[in-house]
Protein backbone atom coordinates (compact mmCIF):
# COMPACT_ATOMS: atom_id res chain seq x y z
CA UNK A 1 0.00 0.00 0.00
CA UNK A 2 2.75 2.60 1.30
CA UNK A 3 4.68 1.26 -2.10
CA UNK A 4 1.44 2.52 -3.82
CA UNK A 5 1.33 5.75 -2.40
CA UNK A 6 5.05 6.74 -3.75
CA UNK A 7 4.81 5.27 -6.79
CA UNK A 8 1.74 7.66 -7.87
CA UNK A 9 3.44 10.57 -6.16
CA UNK A 10 5.17 13.12 -8.67
CA UNK A 11 9.32 11.38 -9.02
CA UNK A 12 10.52 15.27 -7.88
CA UNK A 13 8.57 14.77 -4.67
CA UNK A 14 9.68 10.75 -4.07
CA UNK A 15 13.09 11.58 -2.67
CA UNK A 16 11.37 14.19 0.25
CA UNK A 17 8.40 11.52 1.20
CA UNK A 18 11.41 8.87 1.11
CA UNK A 19 13.30 11.20 3.70
CA UNK A 20 10.20 11.92 5.61
CA UNK A 21 9.47 8.27 6.04
CA UNK A 22 12.95 6.92 6.65
CA UNK A 23 12.91 9.69 9.77
CA UNK A 24 9.78 8.70 10.87
CA UNK A 25 11.03 5.24 11.03
CA UNK A 26 13.83 5.90 13.05
CA UNK A 27 12.04 7.85 15.35
CA UNK A 28 9.20 5.22 16.08
CA UNK A 29 12.11 2.50 16.19
CA UNK A 30 14.22 4.16 18.70
CA UNK A 31 11.19 4.89 21.05
CA UNK A 32 10.17 1.43 20.51
CA UNK A 33 13.10 0.13 22.14
CA UNK A 34 13.39 2.72 24.65
CA UNK A 35 10.00 1.30 25.92
CA UNK A 36 11.41 -2.56 25.34
CA UNK A 37 15.05 -2.27 26.06
CA UNK A 38 15.34 -6.09 26.39
CA UNK A 39 14.57 -6.43 22.51
CA UNK A 40 17.77 -6.23 19.94
CA UNK A 41 16.71 -3.95 17.37
CA UNK A 42 16.77 -5.63 13.60
CA UNK A 43 20.47 -4.11 12.39
CA UNK A 44 21.63 -5.89 15.61
CA UNK A 45 20.13 -9.10 14.63
CA UNK A 46 21.26 -8.41 10.95
CA UNK A 47 24.90 -7.92 11.75
CA UNK A 48 25.05 -10.51 14.07
CA UNK A 49 23.79 -12.91 10.96
CA UNK A 50 26.49 -11.58 8.80
CA UNK A 51 29.17 -11.74 11.77
CA UNK A 52 28.19 -15.27 11.90
CA UNK A 53 27.48 -16.44 8.52
CA UNK A 54 30.04 -14.78 6.17
CA UNK A 55 33.92 -14.49 6.43
CA UNK A 56 33.61 -10.75 6.84
CA UNK A 57 30.95 -7.55 6.12
CA UNK A 58 32.83 -7.00 3.03
CA UNK A 59 32.23 -10.55 2.39
CA UNK A 60 28.70 -10.08 2.60
CA UNK A 61 28.65 -6.98 0.95
CA UNK A 62 29.95 -7.86 -2.07
CA UNK A 63 27.32 -10.35 -2.58
CA UNK A 64 24.56 -8.00 -1.65
CA UNK A 65 26.54 -5.58 -4.11
CA UNK A 66 26.22 -8.42 -6.87
CA UNK A 67 22.36 -8.83 -6.06
CA UNK A 68 21.49 -5.46 -6.28
CA UNK A 69 23.94 -4.80 -9.58
CA UNK A 70 21.82 -7.58 -10.79
CA UNK A 71 18.70 -7.69 -12.33
CA UNK A 72 16.33 -8.62 -9.20
CA UNK A 73 15.28 -5.46 -8.70
CA UNK A 74 13.84 -4.63 -11.94
CA UNK A 75 12.42 -7.63 -12.51
CA UNK A 76 10.40 -7.33 -9.61
CA UNK A 77 9.14 -3.59 -10.18
CA UNK A 78 8.32 -4.81 -13.92
CA UNK A 79 6.13 -7.80 -11.81
CA UNK A 80 4.64 -5.32 -9.03
CA UNK A 81 3.62 -3.36 -12.36
CA UNK A 82 2.14 -6.16 -14.72
CA UNK A 83 0.05 -7.52 -10.98
CA UNK A 84 -1.54 -3.87 -10.55
CA UNK A 85 -2.68 -3.88 -14.32
CA UNK A 86 -4.19 -7.48 -14.34
CA UNK A 87 -6.23 -6.37 -10.92
CA UNK A 88 -8.24 -8.69 -8.88
CA UNK A 89 -8.51 -7.71 -4.98
CA UNK A 90 -5.41 -9.79 -3.82
CA UNK A 91 -1.71 -8.88 -2.47
CA UNK A 92 0.99 -9.25 -3.83
CA UNK A 93 3.23 -9.99 -0.86
CA UNK A 94 6.73 -11.85 -1.39
CA UNK A 95 10.04 -11.44 -0.04
CA UNK A 96 11.61 -7.98 0.24
CA UNK A 97 14.93 -7.23 -1.95
CA UNK A 98 16.99 -6.97 1.79
CA UNK A 99 15.78 -10.28 2.74
CA UNK A 100 16.04 -11.06 -0.50
CA UNK A 101 19.66 -9.77 -0.93
CA UNK A 102 20.54 -11.98 2.31
CA UNK A 103 19.35 -15.12 0.51
CA UNK A 104 21.06 -14.32 -2.16
CA UNK A 105 24.48 -13.90 -0.27
CA UNK A 106 23.98 -17.21 1.67
CA UNK A 107 23.06 -19.18 -1.53
CA UNK A 108 26.07 -17.44 -3.28
CA UNK A 109 28.66 -18.03 -0.24
CA UNK A 110 27.74 -21.88 0.12
CA UNK A 111 26.88 -23.12 -3.27
CA UNK A 112 23.84 -25.59 -2.03
CA UNK A 113 23.24 -28.30 -4.89
CA UNK A 114 19.69 -28.61 -3.82
CA UNK A 115 17.40 -26.55 -2.12
CA UNK A 116 13.67 -26.93 -1.18
CA UNK A 117 11.50 -23.82 -0.57
CA UNK A 118 7.88 -24.45 0.30
CA UNK A 119 5.29 -21.31 -0.53
CA UNK A 120 6.28 -19.46 -3.59
CA UNK A 121 2.83 -17.17 -4.35
CA UNK A 122 4.36 -15.00 -7.36
CA UNK A 123 7.49 -15.89 -6.66
CA UNK A 124 9.48 -13.47 -5.49
CA UNK A 125 12.00 -15.83 -2.89
CA UNK A 126 11.84 -18.27 -5.71
CA UNK A 127 13.41 -15.56 -7.95
CA UNK A 128 16.14 -14.48 -5.68
CA UNK A 129 17.31 -18.15 -5.07
CA UNK A 130 17.32 -18.84 -8.57
CA UNK A 131 19.38 -15.82 -9.41
CA UNK A 132 22.30 -16.87 -6.98
CA UNK A 133 22.07 -20.52 -8.42
CA UNK A 134 21.90 -19.08 -11.96
CA UNK A 135 24.92 -16.99 -10.48
CA UNK A 136 27.09 -20.37 -9.09
CA UNK A 137 26.26 -22.04 -12.39
CA UNK A 138 25.18 -25.16 -10.41
CA UNK A 139 21.99 -26.52 -8.19
CA UNK A 140 18.44 -27.30 -8.16
CA UNK A 141 15.84 -25.56 -6.38
CA UNK A 142 12.39 -27.84 -5.49
CA UNK A 143 9.14 -25.62 -4.62
CA UNK A 144 5.97 -26.49 -3.01
CA UNK A 145 2.75 -24.08 -3.43
CA UNK A 146 -0.77 -24.79 -3.08
CA UNK A 147 -1.44 -21.25 -4.63
CA UNK A 148 -4.30 -18.79 -3.54
CA UNK A 149 -5.96 -16.97 -6.61
CA UNK A 150 -6.78 -13.48 -6.21
CA UNK A 151 -10.43 -14.16 -7.77
CA UNK A 152 -11.06 -17.07 -4.98
CA UNK A 153 -12.43 -16.61 -1.80
CA UNK A 154 -10.08 -15.61 0.89
CA UNK A 155 -13.07 -17.26 3.85
CA UNK A 156 -12.56 -20.21 1.38
CA UNK A 157 -8.94 -20.48 1.57
CA UNK A 158 -8.54 -20.02 4.74
CA UNK A 159 -11.10 -22.26 5.37
CA UNK A 160 -9.04 -25.15 3.19
CA UNK A 161 -5.85 -24.00 5.01
CA UNK A 162 -5.86 -21.81 8.00
CA UNK A 163 -7.15 -19.18 9.69
CA UNK A 164 -4.18 -16.63 9.87
CA UNK A 165 -3.75 -16.89 6.32
CA UNK A 166 -2.41 -13.08 5.12
CA UNK A 167 -3.75 -13.23 1.99
CA UNK A 168 -0.91 -13.04 -0.67
CA UNK A 169 -2.28 -14.26 -3.97
CA UNK A 170 -1.38 -14.79 -7.50
CA UNK A 171 -3.35 -13.15 -10.70
CA UNK A 172 -6.05 -15.63 -11.49
CA UNK A 173 -4.85 -16.40 -15.25
CA UNK A 174 -1.13 -16.85 -13.82
CA UNK A 175 0.55 -19.81 -12.15
CA UNK A 176 2.84 -19.60 -9.19
CA UNK A 177 6.17 -17.79 -9.78
CA UNK A 178 5.07 -16.83 -13.22
CA UNK A 179 7.54 -13.67 -12.07
CA UNK A 180 10.59 -15.95 -13.21
CA UNK A 181 12.25 -15.33 -16.59
CA UNK A 182 12.32 -18.40 -18.90
CA UNK A 183 15.84 -18.46 -18.54
CA UNK A 184 16.39 -19.19 -15.03
CA UNK A 185 13.54 -22.03 -14.96
CA UNK A 186 16.03 -24.62 -15.91
CA UNK A 187 17.20 -25.17 -12.52
CA UNK A 188 13.23 -25.21 -10.94
CA UNK A 189 10.97 -27.83 -10.01
CA UNK A 190 7.67 -26.58 -8.87
CA UNK A 191 5.02 -29.04 -7.25
CA UNK A 192 1.80 -27.79 -7.00
CA UNK A 193 -0.25 -29.47 -3.58
CA UNK A 194 -0.10 -28.67 0.15
CA UNK A 195 3.27 -29.21 1.78
CA UNK A 196 1.39 -31.04 4.68
CA UNK A 197 1.09 -33.63 1.29
CA UNK A 198 3.99 -33.29 -1.24
CA UNK A 199 7.02 -32.62 1.05
CA UNK A 200 7.36 -35.93 2.65
CA UNK A 201 7.11 -37.19 -1.05
CA UNK A 202 9.56 -34.73 -2.53
CA UNK A 203 12.24 -34.98 0.05
CA UNK A 204 12.19 -38.65 0.00
CA UNK A 205 12.86 -38.36 -3.87
CA UNK A 206 15.86 -35.92 -3.64
CA UNK A 207 19.29 -36.44 -1.81
CA UNK A 208 20.14 -34.60 1.54
CA UNK A 209 19.04 -31.06 1.43
CA UNK A 210 21.26 -28.20 2.23
CA UNK A 211 19.14 -25.37 1.98
CA UNK A 212 15.14 -25.75 3.17
CA UNK A 213 12.99 -22.80 3.55
CA UNK A 214 9.65 -22.54 4.77
CA UNK A 215 7.21 -19.65 3.39
CA UNK A 216 3.56 -21.31 3.24
CA UNK A 217 1.37 -22.23 5.88
CA UNK A 218 2.70 -20.29 9.06
CA UNK A 219 0.46 -22.56 11.13
CA UNK A 220 2.06 -23.76 14.28
CA UNK A 221 1.44 -27.66 13.26
CA UNK A 222 2.62 -27.23 9.70
CA UNK A 223 5.64 -24.99 10.36
CA UNK A 224 6.79 -27.64 13.20
CA UNK A 225 5.93 -30.92 10.68
CA UNK A 226 8.10 -28.79 8.27
CA UNK A 227 10.84 -28.12 10.13
CA UNK A 228 11.15 -31.63 11.45
CA UNK A 229 10.80 -32.84 7.99
CA UNK A 230 13.27 -31.16 6.89
CA UNK A 231 15.87 -31.68 9.14
CA UNK A 232 15.75 -35.23 9.44
CA UNK A 233 16.54 -34.62 5.48
CA UNK A 234 19.37 -32.13 6.07
CA UNK A 235 22.83 -32.87 4.47
CA UNK A 236 25.52 -32.40 6.99
CA UNK A 237 26.02 -28.69 7.65
CA UNK A 238 23.04 -27.71 6.06
CA UNK A 239 20.49 -24.93 6.67
CA UNK A 240 16.84 -24.68 7.42
CA UNK A 241 15.24 -20.98 6.92
CA UNK A 242 11.79 -20.05 7.55
CA UNK A 243 10.08 -16.37 7.52
CA UNK A 244 7.32 -15.40 9.88
CA UNK A 245 8.95 -16.74 12.95
CA UNK A 246 6.74 -14.14 15.04
CA UNK A 247 4.10 -15.85 13.97
CA UNK A 248 3.80 -18.52 16.84
CA UNK A 249 6.10 -21.09 19.16
CA UNK A 250 6.97 -23.44 16.47
CA UNK A 251 10.38 -22.21 15.54
CA UNK A 252 11.23 -21.51 19.03
CA UNK A 253 10.39 -24.92 20.64
CA UNK A 254 12.21 -26.61 17.46
CA UNK A 255 15.23 -24.93 17.60
CA UNK A 256 15.41 -25.07 21.83
CA UNK A 257 14.58 -28.93 21.37
CA UNK A 258 17.09 -29.88 18.58
CA UNK A 259 19.78 -27.58 18.97
CA UNK A 260 21.55 -26.61 16.02
CA UNK A 261 24.87 -25.78 15.69
CA UNK A 262 23.79 -21.86 14.87
CA UNK A 263 20.79 -20.20 14.76
CA UNK A 264 19.80 -16.82 14.69
CA UNK A 265 17.72 -14.10 12.49
CA UNK A 266 18.56 -12.17 9.56
CA UNK A 267 15.55 -10.11 10.82
CA UNK A 268 12.75 -10.23 12.94
CA UNK A 269 10.92 -12.66 11.47
CA UNK A 270 13.63 -14.61 9.37
CA UNK A 271 15.21 -17.36 11.11
CA UNK A 272 17.87 -19.48 10.57
CA UNK A 273 19.65 -22.37 11.64
CA UNK A 274 22.85 -24.56 10.84
CA UNK A 275 23.27 -27.87 11.87
CA UNK A 276 27.27 -27.97 12.15
CA UNK A 277 30.32 -26.28 10.49
CA UNK A 278 30.78 -27.11 6.78
CA UNK A 279 34.46 -26.99 5.01
CA UNK A 280 34.53 -24.33 2.61
C1 LIG B 1 3.61 -15.78 1.83
S1 LIG B 1 3.28 -16.56 0.33
C2 LIG B 1 4.89 -17.01 -0.24
C3 LIG B 1 5.68 -15.83 -0.69
C4 LIG B 1 6.95 -16.20 -1.43
N1 LIG B 1 7.87 -16.97 -0.63
C5 LIG B 1 7.62 -14.94 -1.95
O1 LIG B 1 8.68 -14.53 -1.43
O2 LIG B 1 7.07 -14.34 -2.88
C6 LIG B 1 2.65 -18.10 0.88
C7 LIG B 1 2.33 -19.09 -0.23
O3 LIG B 1 2.07 -20.37 0.37
C8 LIG B 1 0.89 -20.91 -0.18
N2 LIG B 1 0.32 -21.85 0.81
C9 LIG B 1 -0.55 -21.61 1.80
N3 LIG B 1 -0.81 -22.73 2.48
C10 LIG B 1 -0.05 -23.71 1.92
C11 LIG B 1 0.15 -25.09 2.20
N4 LIG B 1 -0.49 -25.71 3.18
N5 LIG B 1 1.04 -25.76 1.44
C12 LIG B 1 1.71 -25.15 0.42
N6 LIG B 1 1.55 -23.85 0.11
C13 LIG B 1 0.68 -23.14 0.86
C14 LIG B 1 0.02 -19.70 -0.47
O4 LIG B 1 -1.00 -19.95 -1.38
C15 LIG B 1 1.07 -18.74 -1.02
O5 LIG B 1 1.27 -18.97 -2.38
Amino acid sequence: MLQQIYDALPTILQPVAKHTYQSAWTVYESAYYTVYPGKQRPAALHSSFVDSCFDSTNEYQSYRDEFFNGPAKEYLEEARREYDRLGGDGQFGGTDLDTGAALYALVRKYQPETIVETGVCNGCSTLFLLLALHENQTGQLYSIDYPFYADESLAEFKSETFDGYGGAAIPSDRDPGWIIPDDLRTRWTLRLGKAQEELPRLLDELPPVEFFIHDSEHSAPCMMMEFELAWTHLAEGGWILSDDIDWNDAWRIFTQVREPHQVGQIEPSMGYLRTSLKQH
